[in-house]
């Protein structure tokens, strides 16, 4: 328990000696009674000092006790720009019986996070002011609710509760919201990972089922969702054609893509001919210039726009609009993966919890390079 001992011992005592030269002062008829009296506190005020010094202490201990312990987080009380984000102490969350508390290390920087923050999807989100910004954790359990039964405190995990609340020391989130932590990463690697590595996991893997020799036209492959997407297709054995401006070709060509298109000088369709499948994370034009690209049969995904029924019909395709969700397994598979060398986060930049405006401020340009990581707390000793 933290209790802070204070000071009043001693302004106590400064007190009473100052109150003794008062009472000399106004009333000279005591001051022999008040000699008497200053012989008997010769004795006493050991005593009196040593109560003054602990029992005052240990009665503001045992109030602390009963108080609630309290944490650092992002809030928001009211829905708008970035800038409406408030650094403050409230209260720490209690689990759920179905909830574990773990204690952030750890959390990144999604464009979900200014998204959120707007107000403007607050029925489809399910979000509630005042709000705990942030959706990406990496920590530690600190303990468990008593319907949990995979997870135990001290495991190390990764992942996103579907409310966020992750910009804080603590917080609550479900046994199926987070999974095991790579062991090859930090803490503040394993925080970039969960919502760019599991959207691009749900998009290749369960919906587009992407296999082996297949092609498959990535945008935006330098952004959080795009560079897990590269990885990922690359692990899987397909072909990857990915798209990012000047500045970012080269990340492109370091995660892995076969051909890497600057969508600044080169037009992608001109490139990219009969995929068999497109992860678009763009929308607008890029979105609607991808149907012509992808083969008969082949896909398009979109993770802002659900592609339209009238081009996926004219061009013999299937389409989907992605909403990705936190899931356990995925995260066990992604987190095998990165183990075995696979799948590597790109850390761009990592910002103390008290820069959230300006992380926040990025993740809105839809111009970041691999992932922005905000550190809330230092690397465990494990
Ligand atoms: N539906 C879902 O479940 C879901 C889940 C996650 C994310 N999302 C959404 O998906 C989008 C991408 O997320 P993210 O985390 O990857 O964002 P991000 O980290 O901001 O990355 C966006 C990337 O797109 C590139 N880009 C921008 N304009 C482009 C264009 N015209 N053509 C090709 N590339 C372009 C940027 O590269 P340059 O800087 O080189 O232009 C940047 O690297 C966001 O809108 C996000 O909200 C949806």
């Amino acid at each position: 328990m933290l209790c802070t001992i204070p000071t009043h011992g001693r302004v106590a005592s400064r007190s009473f000696a100052k109150l003794g030269v008062a009472v000399a002062q106004r009333f000279p008829f005591a001051l022999s009674a008040i000699a008497r009296e200053r012989e008997v506190m010769r004795y006493f005020w050991p005593t009196l000092r040593l109560l003054t010094f602990t029992a005052l202490p240990l009665s503001i201990c045992a109030t602390r006790a009963d108080e609630k312990p309290k944490m650092r987080a992002v809030v928001a009380h009211e829905y708008g720009a970035p800038d409406v984000l408030k650094f403050e102490e409230i209260q720490r969350p209690e689990p759920n019986d179905d909830e574990a508390l773990v204690r952030v290390i750890a959390s990144s920087v999604n464009p979900a996070d200014p998204l959120t923050l707007s107000g403007k999807y607050a029925k489809e989100f399910g979000t509630h002011l005042p709000m705990i910004a942030g959706y990406d954790i990496a920590g530690v359990v600190e303990k468990t609710g008593a319907g949990v039964t995979k997870l135990k405190p001290g495991d190390a995990v990764y992942g996103y509760p579907t409310f966020g609340g992750g910009w804080a020391d603590y917080v609550t989130v479900k046994e199926w919201e987070v999974g095991p932590k790579p062991k090859s990463l930090s803490f503040v690697e394993a925080a970039a990972v969960p919502m760019g590595a599991l959207t691009a996991w749900q998009s290749l893997v369960d919906v587009a089922k992407l296999q082996p020799g297949q092609t498959i036209l990535i945008h935006g492959g330098s952004g959080g969702v795009g560079s897990f997407a590269v990885q990922i297709a690359k692990a899987r054995g397909a072909r990857v054609i990915a798209t990012a401006s000047t500045a970012n070709q080269d990340l492109l060509k370091q995660l892995g893509a076969d051909v890497a298109v600057d969508y600044t000088k080169t037009k992608f369709e001109d490139v990219a001919k009969d995929v068999d499948a497109v992860l678009d994370p763009v929308g607008k034009d890029t979105l609607a210039r991808s149907y012509g690209a992808v083969k008969k049969g082949g896909i398009v995904m979109s993770l802002v726009a659900r592609p339209d029924p009238a081009e996926l019909q004219k061009h013999g395709i299937r389409g989907a609009g992605i909403a990705s969700h936190p899931d356990a397994n995925d995260l066990a598979e992604i987190a095998q993966l990165i183990d075995a060398g696979k799948i590597k986060p790109m850390v761009t930049q990592v910002l103390p919890l008290t820069d959230a405006v300006k992380a926040q401020q990025q993740a809105a340009t839809h111009h970041t390079r691999g992932k922005v990581v905000l550190r809330i707390a230092d690397e465990p000793k494990t």
